[in-house]
């Protein structure tokens, strides 16, 4: 990897926005105005607790299927788009405590804000090593031509264990290392429960994607994006799809910049307090022999305000292979042909890295 500025420091500077950073290809005024067009929203309380509510499964399928986006709601909130009947349900389900808990991710809010807004020096404490994503850095940068993305990020590996290397855990703000455990423990909770609704959804075992998920490394990407006065030239996260299998994201605070492909439109995706986004990554397209899809995703820059968001992927197992499942080629008695190889998570990785695949970018 090729050393970049700072993204951070560069936007406070007075200076034009370098000719790397302005992005005439992407065509950011190709966004869709419709209303009407919005990202799915899943009420999980009717998918937890034993509780496997017909019409929530089925809107979760579709969700998957057709948007391969959707954003799921807090459960103890209540989210006016929700149905207002379901309220008191909402109030049963945090009590046994199925849901992330508001604490945890207002605490990995603050958390993750404090870190940023300490000086570069101290920032530079976690700072990424050459050849390594991990730390606090900018995305993979190849060649000296490559155009880049006005944002800073903090990626760590948090989960398992045995994966963690506290060298890019921050130090300040102190609490930052118990919070950033506690909010990952959380969404593995939460994968668990996505994974086996969609096993459902899909006809396997409910098991079935648990096991092919048991112990996967969850990276977390912790975004920065300055505001940038020329916003209209930059991109915060070139166009691309996640080359992982699931991705739980959360807007830090509530400033509008995730826009996702469909129909060839790009549409925004709202944020909405105290909701995951929810996105399919291309792991689950390819194990679903591409029932569920893997969207085209981007990130544009405010002018005014800074962005932060919190992304946490989720990675099969190290041991399993990446192709459609036996199972899914054979539902309903027909057999059905595979649309992608099968080839092993360590190759998979490695093609992952290349800049692209099927003409999609790839990245995280
Ligand atoms: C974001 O919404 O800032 C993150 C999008 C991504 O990780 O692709
Ligand atoms: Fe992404």
């Amino acid at each position: 990897s090729l050393a970049v500025p700072n993204v951070q420091e560069l936007a406070w500077s007075s200076k034009d926005v370098p000719a790397r950073y302005v992005r005439p290809e992407l065509e950011l005024d190709r966004v869709s105005k419709d209303e009407s067009v919005r990202v799915p929203v899943i009420d999980m309380s009717k998918l937890v607790g034993g509780c496997d509510d017909e019409d929530e499964l089925a809107k979760l399928h579709s969700a998957s299927r057709d948007w391969g986006f959707f954003q799921i709601c807090h459960p103890n909130r209540s989210d006016p788009k929700l149905d207002r009947r379901h309220n008191r349900y909402h109030v049963k389900i945090q009590v046994i405590n199925h849901g992330v808990p508001d604490k945890v991710i207002l605490k990995m809010k603050a958390d993750i804000q404090e870190f940023f807004s300490r000086p570069l020096q101290e920032k530079m404490e976690c700072a990424q090593l050459p050849s390594d994503i991990q730390g606090y850095g900018q995305a993979f940068v190849v060649s000296v031509e490559q155009k880049l993305d006005w944002g800073d990020m903090l990626y760590i590996l948090a989960q398992p264990q045995d994966v963690r290397n506290m060298r890019f855990w921050p130090r300040v703000p102190s609490s930052f290392r118990a919070t950033l455990i506690q909010y990952s423990i959380e969404l593995e909770k939460l994968k668990g429960i996505l994974l086996s609704s969609m096993a459902r959804n899909l006809g396997l075992e409910p098991e079935k994607l648990l096991t092919l998920f048991e112990e996967g490394v969850q990276g977390v990407r912790m975004n920065y994006y300055p505001p940038c006065k020329q916003a209209s030239k930059v991109i915060g996260i070139s166009p691309h799809t996640d080359v992982v299998g699931l991705t739980l994201l959360t807007q830090v605070n509530e400033v509008q910049g995730l826009q996702i492909k469909k129909d060839g439109k790009w549409i925004p995706v709202d944020p909405v307090p105290g909701a995951f986004i929810v996105n399919v990554g291309d792991v689950i397209e390819i194990m679903s022999n591409g029932e569920y899809k893997s969207i085209e995703h981007r990130v544009v820059v405010n002018p005014e305000k800074e962005r932060l968001s919190i992304a946490a992927f989720h990675n099969s197992n190290r041991n399993a292979v990446i192709g459609p499942l036996p199972d899914i080629l054979s539902k309903e008695q027909k057999k059905r042909a595979p649309n992608y190889k099968s080839i092993s998570y360590q190759e998979f990785l490695k093609l992952g890295q290349k800049a692209t695949l099927e003409g999609k970018e790839k990245g995280l």
